[in-house]
């Protein structure tokens, strides 16, 4: 089965649950935002062996009673990734594509990934792409780890060319390719330059990733996690940056409302030929089966899949929150398409407040007003910023692998994975290999050091959404 027919078009990323983006990601609620992402409808979750603790931290928050009694691992996708092991390493090999599936696997507590990608491809040579590519695949139809196979990466023309690559000596086109920062109030060469190549390079899913561009696009600047400032902006684009959002004040709305609201809806309709059948919010596991709604039936059409990053419960709630507006335009879509028109109403509220309009005439002069303003922002930034991609990699980059990594490989050869036990999905790691892993990892702080607050069994009923 195709991934477009089940994945849902909004995927929780996990690379804020690492230091690049926060001085400490042991004090990131992150079984806490893992729980309310579920419970508000959210059911895919992109993470990497590049983040740092961030599968750890995802695993742990999915290793929970909570999750195994509400949530059966095939309600949700997990999409990780293989080959980037540090800034300036990367691993292509088979051997280490294949240790590092088993090692996600495990960090995960799953028998199976929903899909992996060849992680930031742009840095590798071609070759290797397509080494990784088949060995991901020989996983796929040999023990069924793998479920679909695709890459990420940041140049889009880099991603065209591999995926035609892909299919030219495959015969076999990639399940899913991933852009970030790349169709964004800033940049949307996503659509302009890529969607044509990867729609004809037979892509199934291309999700569009960091709609705040890594947190460019957002009052107080990029996140400084405790790798300092790892951003790749100029200054200048800073600059230009900052004058876009003192414009958004004026207008009485915030940059990162704006830009989050014009990446995701934007692209749930743009990349709408290369997204996904899933709900926009799955319904809750106790809710009235006789309430239907667009957010959680879907539309029966393809919707274009976002990947947000959040580092805290009033983010989520936030983009939660701009989610379902964007969502409830989706209802009766075709009654009255071109009915909004800018003359109409134009809220600079996020919420519809006086109860005189549906939230569907809501939600149509909301997206009519975001345009505007975009507009007005890209303007701003002026023609040197809009549509500009910063170097990735940099013209000095050289692959250096670290002197353990040989090493590591190893010993994560050597863990067995026999002694588990699949339950439904989820994977209970049974004492000699429970063992085995906490041997051969991380550096996670036990369980009960992050969830100091009290596990968040469920999120209140008093979130507005
Ligand atoms: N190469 C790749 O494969 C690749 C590259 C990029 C992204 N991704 C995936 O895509 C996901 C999303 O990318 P991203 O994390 O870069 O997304 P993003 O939306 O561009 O940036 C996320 C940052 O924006 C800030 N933020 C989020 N919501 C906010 C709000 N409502 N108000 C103010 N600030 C807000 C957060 O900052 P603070 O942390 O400071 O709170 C967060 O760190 C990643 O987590 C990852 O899973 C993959």
């Amino acid at each position: 089965m195709p991934l477009s027919a089940t994945l849902a078009p909004l995927i929780m990323g996990t690379a804020t649950f690492n230091s690049q983006y926060n001085a400490d990601p042991y004090a990131l609620p992150t079984t806490e935002l893992v729980h309310r992402a579920l419970n508000s409808g959210i059911r895919a979750f992109d993470t990497s062996p590049y983040y740092g603790p961030a599968e750890e931290l995802l695993g742990r928050a999915l290793d929970t009673d909570f999750v195994r009694t509400n949530f059966p691992r095939d309600s949700y996708h997990l999409l990780t990734k293989v080959g980037r092991i540090a800034s300036s390493s990367f691993d292509y090999s088979p051997a280490w594509v294949r240790q590092s599936v088993r090692r996600s696997l495990r960090r995960l507590h799953t028998t199976y990934l929903d899909a992996v990608y060849c992680h930031d491809v742009e840095f590798v040579s071609p070759a290797d792409v397509l080494a990784a590519v088949r060995e991901l695949r020989r996983l796929r139809d040999t023990d069924g780890s793998v479920r679909h196979v695709g890459i990420s990466g940041y140049p889009v023309d880099v991603l065209c060319d591999l995926a035609e690559l892909v299919l030219a000596e495959t015969g076999e086109p990639l399940d899913i390719v991933m852009s970030y920062a790349n169709f964004t109030l800033q940049n949307t060469r996503l659509r302009s330059r890529a969607l044509p190549r990867l729609i004809a390079a037979g892509v199934d899913c291309v999700p569009n990733a960091s709609p705040l561009g890594m947190g460019l696009l957002r009052r107080r600047g990029v996140p400084i996690g405790s790798m300092g400032d790892f951003h790749p902006a100029p200054d200048a684009l800073r600059h230009a940056v900052h004058a876009a959002d003192q414009l958004a004040d004026a207008h009485g709305d915030r940059l990162e409302v704006v830009a989050i609201r014009f990446a995701l809806e934007s692209w749930l309709r743009d990349g709408a030929p290369v997204g996904a059948l899933g709900p926009p919010l799955a319904r809750a596991p106790h809710a009235d089966p006789g309430f239907l709604s667009a957010a959680t039936m879907g539309t029966g059409e393809r919707l274009g899949v976002s990947v947000i990053g959040v580092s805290t419960v009033d983010e989520l709630t936030e983009t939660l929150r701009v989610w379902h507006s964007i969502v409830d335009g989706l209802e009766n879509r075709d009654e009255d398409l071109e009915k909004t028109s800018p003359q109409d109403t134009l809220p600079t509220t996020l919420t519809p407040s006086d109860g005189l309009i549906t939230d569907r005439a809501w939600s149509r002069s909301r997206r009519t007003h975001i345009l505007d303003l975009a507009a007005k922002i890209q303007a701003v930034l002026g023609p040197e910023w809009v549509d500009y991609a910063w170097p990735s990699p940099d013209p000095d980059f050289v692959n250096v692998l670290p002197a353990d990594h040989l090493a590591a490989l190893e010993k994560d050869a050597a863990i067995p994975d026999v002694d588990t036990k699949p339950v439904g999905g989820h994977l209970h790691l049974q004492p000699p290999a429970a063992a085995a892993a906490a041997a051969n990892a991380m550096v996670t702080p036990p369980m009960e050091a992050l969830e100091q607050r009290g596990p968040i069994e469920a999120a209140p009923a008093n979130i507005t959404l």
